[in-house]
């Protein structure tokens, strides 16, 4: 059973179609990466997997549950990270992830572990004993991410994950979220940085236009492309 399965998956914004009939699927354990220009339809897309929009037409099911007729259930095993999100100011660190934790997790003791989780990962330390007010994009975008991965969903959902962390710090994320794909979690991401996609990525899909051009391995894409790198690929595709 794939974790993912997207089938012609179409969006309007009123009159307008931002996706077009989208079909790909995410393996179990897989890193699927979503590549394209801006506007293209990513965060689009990945806003319906994760239930925030509903779809013009088509299907999304994850682990077998069609999103669209049971929705709770879904939210039950994913998690997601939008392109640009916020945290509630007034809480410490610590504070947000304790209050995120018991949301999802009724136990309260298995909440507060996972919140520990959180803690421990996001390697904010001390600092998560000051409000998030005081914390700069990265501090706060660690912190965003610790929150996402923290109840250990089956499928992350991560919207340009280390967008606005210095080298040290994406370099970070990217060695978590390519541990936690070892150990079992199924991850769909989007990004723009193609080294970061090249390091991650099990299969890239390749979107333009609210289209998804190829979908396949790096190896696949390169050789089918004729090109060097996948930058070279992404410019072979989308000009094409
Ligand atoms: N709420 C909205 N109302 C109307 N149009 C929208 C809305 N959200 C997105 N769009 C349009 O849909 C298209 C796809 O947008 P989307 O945010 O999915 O692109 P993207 O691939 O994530 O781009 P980026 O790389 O810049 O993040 C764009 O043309 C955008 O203007
Ligand atoms: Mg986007």
């Amino acid at each position: 059973m794939p974790a993912l399965e997207v089938s012609n998956l179409v969006k309007k914004y009123k009159a307008f179609e931002a996706v077009k009939g989208i079909s790909f699927d995410v393996k179990e354990k897989e890193i699927f990466a979503l590549v394209g220009p801006n506007g293209a339809g990513k965060s689009t897309t990945l806003k319906i997997i994760s239930t925030i929009l509903s779809p013009t037409g088509g299907s999304v099911k994850i682990f077998d549950i069609d999103i669209s007729k049971n929705p709770q259930a879904a939210r039950k095993i994913i998690s997601y990270l939008p392109e640009e999100a916020g945290a509630y100011k007034n809480l410490t660190g610590a504070e947000y992830l304790e209050f995120m934790a018991s949301i999802f997790i009724e136990d309260s003791g298995r909440a507060k572990a996972s919140a520990g989780y959180g803690a421990e990962m996001s390697g904010l330390k001390d600092k998560l004993r000051e409000k998030i007010g005081s914390y700069s994009k990265g501090m706060t975008r660690k912190l965003l991410l610790s929150r996402t991965i923290m109840t250990k969903p089956r499928l992350a959902i991560l919207d340009e994950p280390a967008s606005g962390l210095d080298i040290v710090n994406a370099f970070e994320i990217r060695r978590t979220i390519k541990q936690l794909a070892g150990d079992g979690m199924s991850f769909l991401i989007s990004s723009h940085n193609m080294m970061e996609i090249e390091f991650l990525s099990d299969r890239i899909g390749i979107i333009n236009a609210g289209k998804m051009l190829a979908a396949d391995s790096l190896e696949n894409l390169k050789k089918r492309a004729g090109a060097n790198d996948l930058e070279d690929v992404f410019i072979k595709l989308t000009q094409s």
